[in-house]
């Protein structure tokens, strides 16, 4: 049974996006290995959660077909640290872990590991990992919080209209018809409740405003529907915004549905390994959660968890905030290169920018010689 301690708190870790793979063997993997490792050690030690939710895209598949022996080898590496501890984990499905072995199969072998919360609560809707689980008050003597975990799926059926899918009506029917059988539970009263999920909500862009021009160098550009223009954090939101969120394109009415059931105090998202922004729509935070990994795409030494305190007594507010890697942890990477390493945040995508535009003048300047020298040789001739 999950529950708040004697003090009325209750403390989640949120690590998203380890994308393990196979390779455990080359130096380089090694490296990241190690430092991810590290990483959520680290974190596990600082922040003594109650419970883990690790935010999907749990593994890499490769080619589609990983054996089960390196499966299950795979999700005892990532699960290790929290067994160590005996600390519970819970698990979102991401859109990586659906690329290769059935996920249903992935569940039941997430299952036999010690700890793991992950369950899938109604076989006969989309995905395979949709389930709450209930945060009991200090006594154990009723529900105080929700924790919803919803399988965002992964690509659309039709990749002209979005390339991630969405949450499909039955989900958002399964998630209403249980929110509402546990306020009947609980004397006609919601019952307040996060959500987590890997692929964050279309409304996550209503935390973002459009880029003036001068803002160009730290703003960044939407993705899908959203690519033609470039953002910024609205004020008042906070954390960091270093890629368009990768939404899909198309509105689900999933918000719309937390905001009719009146549950859903704030909902936490993977997906987009830099951003870790967290602001309020409509009254409900949406945030996102930098990758917890080095064996994917990062932001220099920047990959960290998100700390979560809820409160029992006032279940509605909680505190949340990021430890990175070197800022909060005060850790030193052994797998990236010396800029990388030093390096933090913004910079590094202002880096690629940088980078870019060297290049881009570079080929100027050396097709404007090539040009040059043609000319000549046409007018020696
Ligand atoms: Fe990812
Ligand atoms: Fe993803």
């Amino acid at each position: 049974m999950l529950k708040f301690n004697e003090n009325g708190k209750f403390t989640i870790m949120v690590a998203t996006d380890i994308h393990e793979k196979a390779d455990v063997t080359s130096a380089k993997a090694k490296k990241k290995m190690r430092d991810g490792r590290v990483l959520m050690e680290t974190a596990l030690d600082k922040i003594k959660p109650d419970l883990v939710v690790l935010l999907g895209d749990i593994f890499t598949n490769r080619e589609n077909e990983e054996p089960f022996a390196d499966f299950r080898a795979a999700i005892k590496r990532v699960a290790q640290p929290m067994i160590d501890r005996g600390i519970p984990f819970a698990i979102s499905l991401g859109n990586h872990d659906h690329d290769g072995l059935q996920t249903a199969k992935q569940v039941e072998m997430y299952k036999e590991l010690e700890g793991c919360l992950i369950d899938n609560a109604d076989p006969n809707i989309t995905g395979n990992a949709n389930y709450n689980l209930l945060v009991y008050s200090h006594d154990g003597a009723k529900p105080v919080f929700n924790l919803w975990f919803i399988d965002s799926n992964n690509h659309y059926e039709d990749l002209s209209v979005s390339k991630y899918d969405i949450v499909h009506r039955d989900q958002i029917e399964w998630y209403e018809k249980t929110a509402l059988a546990l306020k009947e539970q609980n004397g006609g009263k919601v019952i307040p409740a996060l959500v987590f999920q890997h692929i964050p909500v279309i409304e996550c862009y209503r935390l973002l405003r459009k880029a003036k021009l001068w803002e160009r160098p730290w703003a960044v550009r939407g993705e899908g529907a959203f690519s033609k223009n470039y953002y910024v954090l609205k004020e008042g939101v906070e954390g960091y915004l270093g890629q368009g969120p990768c939404t899909p394109d198309i509105d689900c009415g999933q918000f719309k549905s937390w905001k009719k059931i009146g549950d859903v105090v704030g909902a936490y998202f993977g997906h987009d390994h830099l951003n870790d922004y967290n602001g309020q729509v409509e009254g409900i935070y949406l945030g996102q959660c930098k990758t917890a990994s080095f064996r994917v795409y990062t932001d220099g030494a920047r990959s960290g968890v998100r700390e979560i305190v809820l409160n029992e007594a006032e279940p509605e507010k909680y505190e949340t905030k990021m430890y990175h890697f070197k800022e909060e942890l005060g850790l030193e990477p052994t797998s990236l290169g010396p800029i990388m390493r030093t390096i933090t945040d913004r910079q590094s995508v202002n880096l690629t920018v940088a980078r870019n535009v060297l290049l881009g003048a570079g080929a100027v300047v050396a097709a404007g010689y090539g040009v040059s020298k043609l000319v000549k040789h046409i007018k020696n001739k």
